[in-house]
């Protein structure tokens, strides 16, 4: 088994690797001048089983475009069976046409990606909300795993004195939270959200929220600008909570994000390394092998 990993997700590449004791190949990508995208794979694959990981945060595009013609490049030199592993899938909160005129682009992307060569996809917590299964998407076998396991070891073995309550900071994060919670034997709370606009959230407590002397564990999928994790952990000291924590599993960070959360009163913000970042503290590398070994 051979692990190739694109631009996003080089070292998680790695990490997996030696979880299965596999051998990684270098997948080399550079941009010509018009932007387009120049992608070479080097090693032997011929007859191999590969798996190629490519996260498609923050340049989404060229990120996509990267994993397309990498799945091509390994396929040209015949590799025998090729499973895409997209830790951070892009394009899915877009799983709706809200208004009148707007494209289904997660549907878009997931049919880019079912006819790219790939035998199998895997991903981790993709943002399901209007669709609630992944494969109903995709016209090739797609798992979704989730990192909720990971994080919640992460607190449980860094914090074990700590009494802590989940909060989920919208209706979107219950399935997160509620896992979360469920795994640390916690209770949890979720707060609705109201957006003021694509940065400025207002959440909203579902009947009356008391957090006295906990600690809040804020969970969500994705940290983008920060502002919806920040109106969280305002809302859950405000609530009584003694100190708040903000745990995700897609740290996206744009721009200004950890410093609008830290700024907001969270003690600790942390992600997984589905997309590299400087919180990414906990790794999905031991969740990808796991799966790897059941496929590849
Ligand atoms: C959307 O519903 C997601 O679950 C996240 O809550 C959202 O992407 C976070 O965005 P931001 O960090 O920009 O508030």
């Amino acid at each position: 088994m051979l692990i190739a990993g694109g631009s996003q997700s080089r070292e998680l590449a790695k990490k997996v690797a030696r979880h299965l004791e596999a051998k990684v190949i270098d997948v080399m990508c550079s941009k010509f001048p018009d932007g387009e995208i120049y992608v070479r794979v080097f090693g032997e694959v011929g007859g191999e089983g590969v798996a190629l990981l490519q996260s498609l945060a923050r340049s989404p595009n060229d990120n996509l475009v990267e994993l397309l013609l990498a799945a091509d490049a390994l396929r040209g030199a015949g590799c025998r069976d090729l499973i895409g592993v997209i830790p951070y899938m892009a394009y899915a909160r877009q799983d709706a046409r809200f208004n009148p005129g707007e494209p289904l682009s997660i549907g878009v992307v997931a049919k880019l990606l079912s006819n790219a060569g790939f035998s199998r996809l895997l991903t981790v917590d993709m943002h399901l909300h209007r669709v609630k299964n992944a494969a109903d998407l995709f016209s090739i076998p797609i798992v979704n795993l989730t990192a909720a396991k990971l994080i919640a070891d992460f607190f449980r073995k860094r914090y074990p004195d700590e009494s802590f309550i989940v909060v989920g900071p919208d209706e979107e994060s219950e399935q997160w939270a509620s896992k979360v919670a469920r795994e640390l034997g916690a209770d949890y709370v979720i707060f609705t959200k109201e957006r003021a606009g694509p940065s400025e959230v207002r959440l909203k407590a579902i009947g009356e929220v008391k957090l006295d002397g906990k600690t809040a564990l804020v969970v969500d999928d994705i940290i983008s600008t920060g502002g919806t994790m920040a109106e969280a952990a305002r809302k859950a000291l405000s609530a009584g909570a003694e100190k708040v924590f903000a745990a995700c599993v897609h740290p996206v960070l744009v721009g200004q994000a950890y410093q609008t959360i830290s700024s907001a009163g969270a003690e600790l913000v942390v992600g997984t390394d589905s997309v590299e970042s400087p919180i990414s503290k906990i790794s999905i590398a031991p969740l990808l092998a796991g799966a790897l070994r059941l496929y590849l």
